[in-house]
């Protein structure tokens, strides 16, 4: 019988590719720890993020190539994930020491779903084993803790303010240092510095991603999160409106303006379907909302339908990708999380190789 070496082992992978990536896994560095005794092989596959889509999809194309190697009897094959954390360009900005990405969700226009949004997709990565945090980054309006449905006073420890744990996320906002209902009466520098305390002051540990949810617009909250942290990229959240979207493009413009990379975007009450004739109806516009980001010049992320139950699980604190995982608008907002981390993935891997 043949004997199998790992030289021949990491051949036969070398033909298999990343389908993201375009790159073969060997290249890439996601084999560990191969060993082989009497034709008995076992190794690490260590992915680039725990919410890939395309998991299943590569373990069983490396079965299959392991499998052409001749003398191979066994493979145990144990499949992880460690985040590559981009360098930031500038290297003036403060880092986060623990977290791998920090993600802004922005708009142009108010009201499109951005919290929404955010909360269900911090969710949504989360249970697919990523570890998350999400800050609200709405300071005048921070409605995360009615959306995750968690209010208390956060804890404190070595100085440090403890986030909130809800659904499996980190979360930290304004609503939980305030009384219900009171408003913040805030001027600039003291919303510069709130911002670089929820950065900073906060204990968010190690986390791959760090979702922030901007309040509307182009204005002072945007600027000091950029300026206090490296944003690795940003997701542009629009409903179908025209106004909406000339106002995405205008956040779009920001971002780029303050050289963050916009991910793509995300159409959010894209269209209405019927319950009674099961006919879709375009609410705010009709045609096909891929073809909309693609005029804006951004990858589209994908398209959450219009739905009450989307709006009650926010008003109850109940987020529908957990409370209502099989319906289609959170298979839509679950497909979205794993596009989003596979465009994390490409953009870290695309620097990291110049
Ligand atoms: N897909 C959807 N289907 C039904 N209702 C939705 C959907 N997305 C968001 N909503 C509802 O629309 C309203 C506005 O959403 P949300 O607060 O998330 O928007 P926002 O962009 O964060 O607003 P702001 O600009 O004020 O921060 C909320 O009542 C929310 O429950
Ligand atoms: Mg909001």
């Amino acid at each position: 019988m043949a004997t199998v070496s790992p030289d021949d082992i990491l051949n036969a992978l070398r033909t298999v590719q990343d389908p993201d990536l375009h790159r073969d896994l060997v290249t890439l560095g996601m084999i560990e720890d191969l060993a082989v005794a009497d034709g008995a092989v076992s190794f690490t596959l260590v992915l680039t993020t725990a919410a890939c889509p395309l998991k299943e999809q590569i373990e069983d194309e490396v079965r299959a190539a392991v499998r052409t190697v001749p003398g191979v009897r066994d493979l145990t094959l144990r499949t992880t994930s460690r985040m590559r954390k981009p360098k930031d360009p500038t290297a003036d900005r403060k880092a986060l020491p623990g977290v791998a990405h920090v993600i802004a969700i922005g708009s142009g226009k108010g009201g499109v779903g951005k919290s929404t949004v955010a909360a269900n997709l911090a969710v949504a990565l989360a249970q697919a084993g990523a570890k998350v945090g999400l800050l609200d980054g709405d300071i005048y309006g921070p409605n995360l803790p009615r959306m995750l449905g968690t209010r208390r006073q956060p804890a404190q420890r070595d100085g440090k303010i403890l986030p909130l744990e809800a659904w499996g996320v980190q979360f930290m906002s304004m609503g939980l240092l305030v009384e219900e209902g009171e408003a913040v009466v805030w001027r600039g520098p003291m919303l510069h510095g709130a911002v670089k305390s929820f950065l900073h002051d906060v204990d968010w540990g190690e986390l791959d991603y760090l979702l922030v949810d901007l309040p509307p617009g182009t204005g002072d909250v945007q600027l000091s999160l950029i300026q206090q942290t490296f944003v690795a990229g940003a997701v542009v959240v629009t409903t179908p409106s025209t106004v909406a979207m000339e106002d995405a493009v205008k956040a779009v413009n920001m971002f780029a303006k303050l050289q963050v990379p916009v991910l793509g975007v995300i159409e959010n009450m894209s269209y209405f379907t019927c319950p009674n004739c099961a006919s879709r109806h375009g609410i705010f516009n009709s045609g096909a909302p891929d073809e909309r980001a693609l005029a804006m010049g951004l990858p589209f992320l994908g398209a959450i339908p219009l739905h009450p139950d989307v709006r009650e699980g926010g008003d109850h604190g109940r987020p529908v990708v957990a409370t209502h995982a099989d319906s289609d608008y959170a298979r839509a907002l679950k497909a979205i999380a794993g596009h989003l981390a596979q465009r994390v993935s490409i953009q870290t891997v695309g620097t990291e190789q110049g």
